[in-house]
């Protein structure tokens, strides 16, 4: 079956953004032949991404993979605006619903393909519901400080994960997990 897959850069220290939504540590990151994201990007058919993932892009705009995913995305937020959120030209749809619920249609939408989600809220959402089949990250040299952490629940059990890959790219390291339901 396909694979929904959490897919993040995350610095050394254990941050997918720094203190105030702050990205630029992830520009200028070499990731050398992006073999991962380019496999990614091939086989990922919808979007799933949370609200303030999507601020961040409506703010900095670099588009989903740097404007290189162009299929159907869905943004969760519990206060959707009235405009369809639009990122490089695509017209997406505002999702209030249940993550079970907003998987699915994500999934529908990805025709058979993955559906990859952006956000480590929403991603933690999917882990505890236990829709989560797979985790990439790819480790950047740099020490952030401060932030959004990967994955913060503080009264909750630890996950256990399976590891799958660990890959050099460029000067990051990639990580593949594979999260038991
Ligand atoms: N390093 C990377 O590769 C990477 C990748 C993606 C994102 N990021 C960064 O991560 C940060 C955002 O991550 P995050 O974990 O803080 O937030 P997020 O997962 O992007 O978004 C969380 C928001 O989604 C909405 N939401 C969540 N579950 C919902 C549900 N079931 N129903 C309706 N709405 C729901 C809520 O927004 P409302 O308040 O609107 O209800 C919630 O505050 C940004 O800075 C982004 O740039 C980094």
């Amino acid at each position: 079956m396909e694979k929904l897959i959490w897919h993040t850069m995350m610095s050394v220290d254990g941050y997918i953004a720094g203190r105030d939504d702050d990205m630029d540590w992830v520009f200028g990151v070499d990731r050398g032949s992006g073999e991962t994201v380019a496999e990614v990007l091939r086989s990922t058919g919808a979007l799933l991404v949370g609200r303030r993932t999507q601020d961040v892009e409506d703010r900095l705009q670099p588009g989903f993979y740097g404007g290189a995913f162009s299929g159907p995305f869905f943004v969760l937020s519990h206060d959707p605006p009235a405009e369809a959120p639009v990122v490089k030209g695509v017209t997406g749809r505002f999702l209030d619903v249940g993550i079970e619920e907003a998987v699915g249609i994500a999934r529908e939408a990805a025709g058979g393909r993955d559906v990859v989600v952006l956000g480590a809220n929403i991603a933690r959402q999917c882990i505890e519901a236990r829709l989560l089949d797979e985790i990439i990250i790819h480790v950047a040299p740099v020490l952030v400080g401060g932030g959004i952490r990967l994955f913060e629940r503080p009264d909750g059990d630890p996950a256990r994960l399976i590891p799958t890959a660990s890959i050099e790219e460029g000067e990051t390291t990639v990580l593949r997990y594979s999260v038991p339901r």
